[in-house]
């Protein structure tokens, strides 16, 4: 039987780059998506046509509501029979210094950012016997910039729960965590923007995807790798 792979937040961007390559390696993909139908739709259509004996499923869940992110789990499996991974890939960006952030704001990015995610950790382990989580963080996780502070805030949270889990699941379990420098601009910025920024990193140019997948196929094949991050950032985790 072929692996199956949830990845959340996969109609667009990094996820559906992940998407798209655990595909063509030949697993059966479990599409989270919340407001993003048409992308998912299209994700789905495109996976089909092009992997015929894969399995590919719609999962819509707004990760705000946690009786929703409870069921994810219960629902991949009822539909694929087994889930082998799990990436932690949907996520809320939002700019507020520490001195703008209120609490409902700092709730919003914990929500989705850090607790759907711990959730997702706790069903998944309570209704398989083993299995494999990746989450992506970011490279600030090393960093104190604080204008994304509730972001930033909720991925280095993110990370300790990273290695907590992987402490408390194992050996059952291997949870790891992906760390990207600047991959994609956000909606509001373009490609120069990401490369004006990237210049103050030692590799002086944007992340791109394809180390991202890299390392996604790292942490899958390495049976030993566990509470670890990778950092795919040029470097800029350094500096
Ligand atoms: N982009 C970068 O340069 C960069 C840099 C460092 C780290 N990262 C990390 O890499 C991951 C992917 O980045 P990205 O830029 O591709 O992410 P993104 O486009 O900002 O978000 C990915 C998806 O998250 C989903 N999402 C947001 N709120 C949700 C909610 N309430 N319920 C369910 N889904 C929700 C959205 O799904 P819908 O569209 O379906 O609503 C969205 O498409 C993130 O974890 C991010 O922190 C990215």
């Amino acid at each position: 039987m072929k692996p199956t792979a949830l990845i959340t937040g996969s109609a667009k961007r990094i996820g559906n780059a992940i998407a798209r390559h655990l595909a063509e390696q030949g697993w059966n993909i479990a599409i989270h998506y919340h407001s993003s139908v048409l992308s998912a739709a299209r994700l789905k259509n495109d996976l089909s046509s092009k992997n015929p004996d894969g399995k590919f499923e719609l999962i819509s869940a707004d990760l705000n509501d946690l009786n929703a992110v409870e069921e994810i789990v219960p629902t991949v499996i009822k539909e694929f029979g087994t889930l082998d991974l799990i990436v932690n890939n949907a996520s809320i960006f939002n700019k507020k210094s520490l001195k703008e952030t209120t609490i409902d704001f700092f709730d919003a990015q914990m929500q989705v950012n850090f607790k759907a995610p711990m959730l997702l950790t706790q069903v998944y382990s309570r209704l398989q016997e083993g299995g494999l989580i990746i989450n992506l963080l970011d490279t600030r996780v090393t960093g104190n910039q604080s204008d994304y502070a509730a972001y930033s805030l909720s991925k280095k949270l993110l990370w300790e729960f990273t290695k907590m889990a992987a402490v408390e699941y194992a050996p059952a379990f291997r949870i790891n965590g992906i760390a990207p420098g600047a991959t994609l601009p956000p909606a509001d910025k373009d490609k120069q923007y990401l490369e004006k920024l990237a210049l103050n990193t030692p590799m002086e140019k944007p992340t791109g995807v394809d180390p991202i997948l890299k390392s996604i196929d790292y942490v899958i094949n390495n049976e030993f790798l566990t509470g670890q991050l990778l950092f795919c950032d040029g470097g800029e985790n350094l500096v």
